[in-house]
């Protein structure tokens, strides 16, 4: 059903959530239906970036790792986004990239067993794939990409690691991970979940559904910043047992003993490997505030409506754009997503007129909603500047056809 823009007005009157989006510096004259891929500025980043700067580095200068702990920042904050992931918090640390994370996890996991199979979905992100065929190649094990809908049957006899992205990056299918976890476990695989798109945009209870190990990125929904550092979650029973294929020093027991042969640190710091990126930490740090007093369950149950209000009005506006994600609010993530041969210079038409969205390759155009700073009337906005760029067929300017380095 579609709302009209004085529902869509008064919705907003009645999100008790509404106040949240103080907590963000958003530009005015934008509709930022972008923050799945990056998030935006939380309002309190700034000042505390420089503080950091100013203050710990140029005045404690290297005096800071111990006084103002830096050297504790990756654990600090992964302690802080646990309660986001249902984990425990010496459970997540923050380090490297998800690729890189991805990396140490497929590794330390496949040494676990002697089976030659890691099985990953086709159309999987393509770091996912790409780390894994890394990963394959690296311990003679040979790499099974299944399409989505054949993944669970493949799980075999041979499966070392399943390695799976819980909300697809393309269409916001989601899998039911401790039902999957549970399975894969059965059959003697261990499972990685990448959880990118997963964390900070749906409820997540890693401990409870059974998950082992995962990954994700800060950059998203958790608003880290470009680039922020990624997250890495081992579940405690596996502390001991795993090790991570990359020693570096800030994974050793005594990292300043600077001592020849390799130990292990307990734990999951072990997971670490070079010196933290500080100023990273901190801004994802600082954003995680964002997150202060509202549960997930809160910022979901208003994702699903906008999710409603979206979908509402897109059929009744855009019907040429056909919605690739589910409708069961089981069986989806926090962005929701349209197929269209044109949906490139669609895309650009709509940032042209300050609606932030995003293309993947091929086709598809991503919507993220994000219910910590936008309301039901610019979702309203949204979809009636892309009526306006469908209806007059605007994207047909060969401006907007141009393709830059990122699209
Ligand atoms: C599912 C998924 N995994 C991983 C990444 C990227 O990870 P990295 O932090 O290595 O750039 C993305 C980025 O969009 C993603 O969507």
């Amino acid at each position: 059903m579609s709302v009209t823009l004085a529902e869509a007005k008064a919705a907003d009157a009645a999100d008790s959530l509404r106040s949240l989006r103080a907590r963000f510096a958003l530009p005015d004259g934008i509709i930022y239906l972008d923050g799945n891929s990056l998030g935006p500025l939380p309002a309190n980043v700034t000042a505390h970036q420089q503080a950091v700067v100013e203050k710990e580095w140029a005045e404690g200068l290297i005096r800071s790792w111990n006084e103002a702990d830096w050297i504790g920042a990756p654990q600090r904050v992964g302690a802080k986004l646990a309660p986001l992931l249902g984990a425990k918090p010496h459970e997540v640390i923050v380090a490297d990239s998800t690729s890189v994370n991805l990396f140490k996890l497929l590794v330390a996991a496949a040494r676990r067993s002697e089976r030659k199979t890691l099985l990953s979905e086709g159309g999987n992100f393509h770091t996912d794939l790409h780390i894994a065929s890394g990963a394959a190649d690296l311990l003679g094990l040979s790499l099974d990409i299944a399409p989505r809908a054949e993944v669970e049957q493949r799980i075999g006899a041979d499966t070392n690691v399943l390695l799976l992205t819980h909300v697809h990056y393309k269409t916001a299918e989601r899998f039911d991970m401790a039902r999957i976890t549970a399975k894969a476990k059965r059959a003697g695989a261990t499972t990685i979940w990448d959880l990118s798109h997963s964390a900070g945009a749906v409820p997540l209870h890693l401990n409870e559904a059974g998950a082992e190990l995962a990954v994700g990125c800060g950059y998203k929904y958790l608003n880290g910043g470009p680039g922020a550092p990624a997250f890495l979650y081992i579940a405690e029973h596996l502390h001991d047992e795993l090790l991570s294929p990359l020693r570096g020093w800030m994974g050793h027991a005594q990292p300043f003993a600077f001592t020849d042969d390799y130990q292990p640190a307990a734990g999951i710091d072990r997971f670490l490997a070079g010196t933290p990126p500080i100023l990273g930490l901190a801004a994802l740090e600082a954003a995680l505030d964002a997150f202060e007093g509202v549960t997930m369950e809160r910022l979901w149950a208003k994702s699903r409506a906008m999710f409603d209000v979206f979908v509402g009005l897109m059929e009744a506006r855009c019907p040429e754009l056909r919605c690739v994600t589910p409708r069961g609010e089981e069986q989806r993530g926090s962005h929701i997503s349209f197929a269209h041969e044109n949906a490139f210079e669609i895309c650009q038409a709509l940032i042209a007129q300050g609606v932030i969205g995003d293309f993947r390759a091929p086709d598809v155009l991503r919507f993220g909603l994000t219910p910590l700073y936008l309301g039901f009337e610019e979702i309203w906005r949204g979809v009636d500047v892309l009526a306006g760029i469908m209806a007059e067929e605007t994207w047909r300017e060969p401006r907007f056809a141009v393709r830059g380095t990122v699209t």
